[in-house]
């Protein structure tokens, strides 16, 4: 559904949240489709450096008349000298970026954004969404997100029957790991990467670390199921996440 705020005209562009799925091409909605091809402006987060994960997704889709927008991250890494703070640094980037999609917008040029997974599932289009759905329409695109695409190639149900599934983020010390797992029926941990020691290390204090699996690079080409203990915390990338599954209920 596209949510229209303005009334002026001319026409202004709509800023489009659109989900890509988690990395298998394939794995892309036919409105995403649809929407990604007709869209004068594709834009996307990116580190520096980097072609762009959300990007190499949909790249084959594009023509050579779409302006493509990379949006390069200032930062990578959480930790900045001081007096440098991360969350300085990177609303003014998110500041920065919104200003370049007004600029096509306001010349009523449509912004298709695009998002590994689901945009509003620790995405970055979030950042820009709020900065300007009070003045352009929006339309968002819902994706399949990691932790879906990860349970389906681990083969493992994520919540039977009555169950609650909890999502957390590795970055969590390990003391609220700790409490949140205890209660958990289910879980799903992402953003691991340098926190997996830690998570690991939570998981065999509880002895869920049985139960728990590992998957990096879901659905992507490049996968990898490793079991947990053989996994080397100085190299699990980014785009990884544990999933530690429902008890099975039989029916
Ligand atoms: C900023 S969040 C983005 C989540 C994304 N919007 C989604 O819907 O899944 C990045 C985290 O998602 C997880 N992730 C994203 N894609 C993944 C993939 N293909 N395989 C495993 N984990 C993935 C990782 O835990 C990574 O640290």
């Amino acid at each position: 559904m596209t949510t229209d705020v303005s009334n002026t005209s001319p026409r202004r562009g709509t800023l489009i949240g659109l989900g890509v799925g988690p990395g298998d091409p394939e794995l892309i909605t036919v409105k995403a489709l649809r929407l990604l091809r007709a869209a004068p402006v594709v834009a996307y987060f990116v580190a520096k450096g980097k072609t762009g994960n959300a990007f190499g997704i949909i790249a084959s889709h594009l023509d050579a008349e779409q302006t493509r927008l990379p949006l390069v991250y200032p930062v990578t890494t959480e930790a900045l000298p001081p007096p440098l703070r991360y969350e300085d640094v990177i609303a003014a980037f998110y500041d920065e970026s919104a200003m370049l999609l007004r600029a096509h917008l306001d010349a009523g040029r449509d912004v298709a954004v695009i998002c590994e997974g689901d945009p509003f599932f620790y995405g970055s289009y979030m950042y820009l969404h709020d900065r300007l759905c009070a003045d352009y329409a929006t339309e968002v695109v819902p994706g399949v997100c990691s932790m879906l695409g990860g349970a389906a190639m681990l083969g493992v149900p994520l919540v039977y029957r009555n169950q609650t599934l909890t999502v957390l983020s590795g970055v969590l010390p390990a003391d609220e790991l700790e409490t949140r797992l205890e209660s958990a029926d289910a879980a799903v941990i992402m953003k691991l990467g340098r926190n997996f020691d830690k998570v690991r290390g939570v998981l065999r204090k509880l002895g869920l670390d049985k139960r728990a699996r590992y998957i990096e690079r879901a659905t992507m080409a490049q996968q990898r199921i490793v079991p947990i203990d053989d996994v080397d915390p100085m190299a699990s990338p980014y785009f990884s996440l544990l999933i530690v599954p429902g008890v099975k209920w039989q029916a």
